[in-house]
């Protein structure tokens, strides 16, 4: 699937009863690149689960290409072509790293798998292992490599360089530039390394309390030096 558009508008969810995100509104063009930034808490993951349809939606729009997905399961949100790689890893621990791949591959060829190895190489030295033996990296690694598989046209990344070594994530980084770069997806990408988040995104959006707080270009938050105090809690970006 080719990358498409995603419209947000007005959007409201939350966990039963519980209002989280109130009135968000943004659209990231097809190919293009969003990081959602905020302090812990604010509502990035929920923003996220919300898209990929496992919160309540109490008001509000989605826009897939052009194609109105408020009202459908989950289920359905993935074959409209989101990709949702959660902030809590998602490995199957009874099945091998192999076998966990081949999940993801949607009626793709087998053969597809090389391309997850040749992002990860660590998952092909370890394809046999079993999900519960990996480490919580390489569990990182192989739930991302999984999702990507699928080749979604939307992909939602919850902190993917969580616990990974800073070679890794500069490698994974420039996976992810040239999935966006090459037109095949419109990614979404939520981090607490904000300066990697920044390098990597064409537009930022940053949350507070569950609304959009800031929003622009990355090279404009850098130089807002109250934003950056005030809504991320670090003192200066360089
Ligand atoms: N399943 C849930 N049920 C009820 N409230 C929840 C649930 N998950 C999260 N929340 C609440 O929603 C709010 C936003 O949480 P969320 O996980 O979206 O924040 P976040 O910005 O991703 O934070 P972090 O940076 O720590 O990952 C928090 O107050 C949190 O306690
Ligand atoms: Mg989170």
């Amino acid at each position: 699937m080719p990358a498409t558009s995603l419209e947000v508008s007005n959007l409201s969810a939350g966990y039963g009863p519980t209002r989280i995100l109130e009135s968000i509104s943004f659209s990231v063009p097809a190919g293009r690149r969003l990081a959602v930034l905020g302090r812990n808490g604010m509502g990035k993951s929920t923003l996220l689960a919300t898209l990929a349809g496992q919160t309540r939606r109490y008001d509000g729009k989605i826009m897939v290409g052009g194609v109105d997905i408020s009202s459908a399961p989950s289920a359905a949100r993935a074959h409209a072509g989101i990709g949702y790689v959660p902030q809590t890893r998602d490995v199957f621990p009874s099945l091998t790293v192999e076998e966990n791949l081949t999940v993801g591959l949607k009626g793709r060829q087998k053969d597809a798998i090389d391309e997850a190895y040749a992002m990860f190489p660590r998952l092909r030295e370890r394809h046999r292992n079993l999900g519960s033996q990996l480490s919580g990296g390489e569990q990182q690694m192989l739930t991302t490599a999984r999702t990507i598989l699928g080749r979604p046209s939307v992909l939602l990344l919850d902190e993917p360089l969580e616990g990974l070594a800073p070679v890794i994530c500069e490698e994974l980084m420039a996976a992810f530039s040239e999935l966006a770069g090459s037109g095949d997806m419109t990614i979404l990408l939520v981090e607490q390394r904000i300066q990697s988040a920044l390098d990597f995104a064409d537009e930022v959006i940053v949350l507070e309390r569950g609304r959009i707080a800031w929003s622009g270009t990355p090279s404009a938050l850098s130089q807002d030096q109250d934003a950056v105090e005030r809504l991320l809690g670090v003192g200066g970006l360089h």
